[in-house]
């Protein structure tokens, strides 16, 4: 497995571009399923989990084409299987967002429940009642959800919590269904309101998407569209804290200071300076971060995917900071690795108190998921010498040309591929 080698102390500098989202691509990939005609989509990042999805649907018989390094074009008339396997449900979760759209337009799906995963349990169960809720007959037979019904019908859905994932499946399969459907207590993410643009796009009737409320009235088709990815905010967010991080000076191009809400604030809080332009934020810091006190929350509040990336930053900050997360059960691995380098972290349930140190020290550290990685590269970058970060192909899923792009702001960064 490759390693990504750093060398900390350099102040990053320069301007840095934010690819189009993953957590935004995954469902719109899976939402061209929903129709005969092309889907193009474009800002599309070049990412391990935009391959499995790839994978993924052509299986399912979707045939699709590069056009570009970052436009695809996607055509799901001769879909010829209803089945996502386990193998690959179980390396992508996101590959559950196929049953929406597989039920909605072809009647029946067989879906490979996800299993665990690191970070939390992650069920599906919000999922699987809403299908129900709009019809759906599920079965659950050898670790896989069978669902079948004619036509899904509209219903009212009050979510016991605001899913992404449910969401975004639930809207998929509520647009080619009978009548009016109405998700209470919806996600807000911008993800969420991205699908929604597309569907309407192809000529579905959803609206509230990004509020709390989602009404979608249901047609009897969906057309081809050509769609633009929205830019990472995660990715966004990761950079502007290499930037404050290093004392550095780096602009985020794309980064969009409307979708980052409550993590700006906390940055600034912190005391990183950050001016917001049209086409991206431009962060500075310098003096050492404050401390600052962290509860990760469904969109709009702070972010679970930015919480290990902002516990580098405090580890390093002038005071004492609470962390606490409210979104996956088990998402603070990162912190003992955070303890290898220097820092002073006391896990706790679900907070974590992080008390600042004045220097952090490089050491091999070893990756658990994708955004405990980037945290361990970013407090790489500030540490004195070298961090080796190893199993990084939970990197490789989220970050586009991570090195290459950290590089270009003076980072020392490197890749070692395995010999294998
Ligand atoms: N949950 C349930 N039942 C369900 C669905 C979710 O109990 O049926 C629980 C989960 O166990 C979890 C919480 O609800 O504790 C949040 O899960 P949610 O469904 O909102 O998350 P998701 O759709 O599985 C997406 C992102 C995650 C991100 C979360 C929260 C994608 C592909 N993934 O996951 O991204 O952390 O929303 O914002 O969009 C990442 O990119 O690193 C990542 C993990």
């Amino acid at each position: 497995m490759d390693k990504i080698v750093v060398r900390g102390g350099v102040p990053l500098r320069g301007e840095i571009a934010v690819s189009g989202s993953k957590n935004a691509a995954l469902p719109l990939l899976f939402a061209s399923l929903l129709t005969e005609d092309e889907c193009r989509l474009g800002q599309v990042p070049q990412l391990v989990d935009i391959r499995t999805a790839l994978r993924l649907l052509h299986d399912l018989g979707v045939e699709y084409d590069w056009l570009s390094n970052s436009e695809v074009a996607l055509n799901a008339r001769a879909v010829r299987q209803l089945q996502a396997p386990y193998e690959l449900v179980k390396t992508m979760r996101a590959s559950f967002l196929v049953l929406g759209p597989l039920l909605a337009r072809f009647g029946r799906a067989r879906v490979s429940t996800p299993g665990g995963c690191a970070i939390g349990a992650r069920p599906v169960n919000l999922h699987l009642e809403g299908l129900q809720q709009l019809g759906a007959s599920i079965r659950l037979q050898q670790g896989y959800v069978e669902a079948e019904a004619k036509r899904l019908r509209g219903a009212h859905i009050a979510l016991e919590f605001p899913s992404v994932g449910a969401t975004e499946n639930l809207m998929m399969a509520a647009t080619l269904a009978e009548g009016t459907t109405t998700i209470e207590n919806a996600a807000c993410e911008p993800e969420v309101a991205d699908l929604a643009t597309m569907l309407n796009a192809m000529g579905a009737r959803v609206s509230g998407a990004g509020s709390g409320t989602v009404t979608i009235e249901g047609v009897n088709a969906l057309q081809g569209v050509a769609h633009t990815v929205i830019p990472d905010r995660v990715e966004a967010g990761t950079f502007l804290i290499a930037g404050a991080i290093t004392a550095g000076d780096v602009f985020v191009r794309g980064a969009r200071a409307d979708h980052l809400g409550a993590f700006l604030h906390k940055l600034q809080e912190a005391g990183v300076q950050l001016e917001e332009h049209k086409d991206g934020i431009h962060v500075t810091c310098e003096k050492r971060p404050s401390s600052v006190d962290i509860v990760t929350q469904p969109y709009p509040g702070f972010p679970t995917d930015l919480q290990a990336q902002m516990m580098a930053l405090l580890s390093l900050s002038d005071g004492r900071s609470m962390i606490t997360e409210t979104i996956f059960e088990n998402r603070f691995l990162h912190a003992q690795e955070l303890v290898r380098l220097g820092a002073d972290i006391h896990v706790q349930g679900n907070s974590a108190v992080v008390s600042g140190v004045a220097f952090l020290s490089g050491a091999p550290v070893m990756a658990t998921d994708l955004r405990a990685s980037v945290s361990l590269i970013l407090a790489g970058l500030a540490a004195q010498g070298v961090t080796e970060v190893s199993r990084v192909y939970h990197l490789d899923r989220g970050y586009e040309h991570i090195e290459e792009k950290l590089s270009r702001l003076g980072a020392d960064i490197r890749r070692v591929k395995s010999e294998k």
